[in-house]
């Protein structure tokens, strides 16, 4: 199987590269700059994945491609710089996946596309846990192009016969920033309440990475109405010490419907976002939590 990975020089691309190797799944990383490190035996392309041409080009002779290169938040870049540069590489990258016969395009999508959680505008999820089958509400220009490319890559999917998966991973922590993250859990450690309307969802980079490897793996059933499907990734609790149920019933004044209470009565501070889907079919298994954060360093990647 050969496998190319948009963004791997990125953060989540830098888990995922060595995850990748580590699982002797040989690969090559596809980005506009060169990794500052590389596993023994991975290959580098460079290439602007806004350039249509030189994307299928990059593209040729692989089974599967791993698309995570985009602007990974709203926060830096104008609007509209995020809208164009994460719609064009989808396209790009799916157009390419068409023309050169991938089989399987592995899309990064986020919990963002929900449009909850992390968000200004407050919508209230019409029920919990939010599984794939809920709505999404994305408003503001990252989490619509999360959405939308991963819509892309559906049709891609149902008209071409292309195999997707879109993983929704949430908040990615990364050893590169724990020290600024064990200082944001500290208040919630001494027991202040969550700031409104955060959901306290958040995965480790680790667990992406295995996410994106069975997702790269994973067999089809062929019974599905389309080879597409979608998961959620998240840690399996908040990084709240305080109920899951008790911080959306603050967040909206009343709880949305709790389709599933056993859900949160073995695990009351689970994540808000059903990951049970991910367990039972990719077999994903969330690895780390945050309450053993300081020790994080000391475990391998
Ligand atoms: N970091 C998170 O918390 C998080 C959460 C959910 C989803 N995601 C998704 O995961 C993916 C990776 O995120 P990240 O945090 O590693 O971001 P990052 O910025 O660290 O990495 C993105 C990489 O994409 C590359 N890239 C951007 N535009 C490109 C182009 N035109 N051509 C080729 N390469 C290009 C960049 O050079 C960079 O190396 C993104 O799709 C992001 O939306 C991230």
């Amino acid at each position: 199987m050969r496998i190319i990975v948009t963004g791997g020089a990125g953060d989540v691309g830098g888990y995922v590269v060595r995850d990748l190797a580590h699982y002797n799944l040989p690969h090559t990383i596809l980005d506009v700059r060169k990794p500052d490190s590389m596993p023994d035996g991975v290959d580098f392309v460079k290439c602007d994945l806004m350039d249509r041409t030189a994307t299928a080009e990059a593209l040729k002779g692989y089974d599967v491609v791993i698309h995570l290169a985009a602007i990974p938040n709203a926060f830096f870049d104008p609007p509209e710089h995020v809208m164009s540069v994460n719609m064009v590489t989808c396209f790009n990258v799916f157009e390419a996946a068409r023309e050169n016969g991938i089989r399987r395009i592995v899309y990064a999508g986020s919990e963002s596309s929900t449009g909850f959680g992390i968000h200004n505008v407050k919508l209230k999820p019409l029920y919990l846990p939010i599984d794939e089958e809920h709505p999404l509400w994305p408003h503001e220009s990252y989490s619509f192009t999360k959405r939308y490319g991963e819509d892309m890559v559906e049709n891609y999917a149902r008209a071409y016969g292309i195999e997707a998966i879109s993983l929704r991973y949430c908040g990615v922590w990364m050893r590169n920033n724990l020290e600024n993250l064990v200082a944001m859990l500290e208040p919630f450690r001494r027991g202040e309440k969550a700031p409104e309307p955060w959901f306290g969802c958040y995965v480790a980079g680790e667990d992406v990475a295995q996410a994106v490897r069975k997702a790269t793996t994973y067999t089809f059933t062929g019974n599905e109405p389309i080879p597409f499907e979608a998961f959620y990734i998240t840690a399996a609790r908040t990084f709240y010490p305080e109920p899951t149920l008790e911080v959306m019933e603050r967040i909206y004044g009343d709880l949305p419907e709790v389709r599933d209470p056993s859900y949160f009565q073995n695990n009351p501070t689970a994540s808000p976002f059903d990951i049970r889907k991910a367990e039972r079919l990719l077999g994903y298994k969330p690895t780390r939590d945050c309450r053993e954060i300081e020790e994080w360093e000391a475990q391998p990647i």
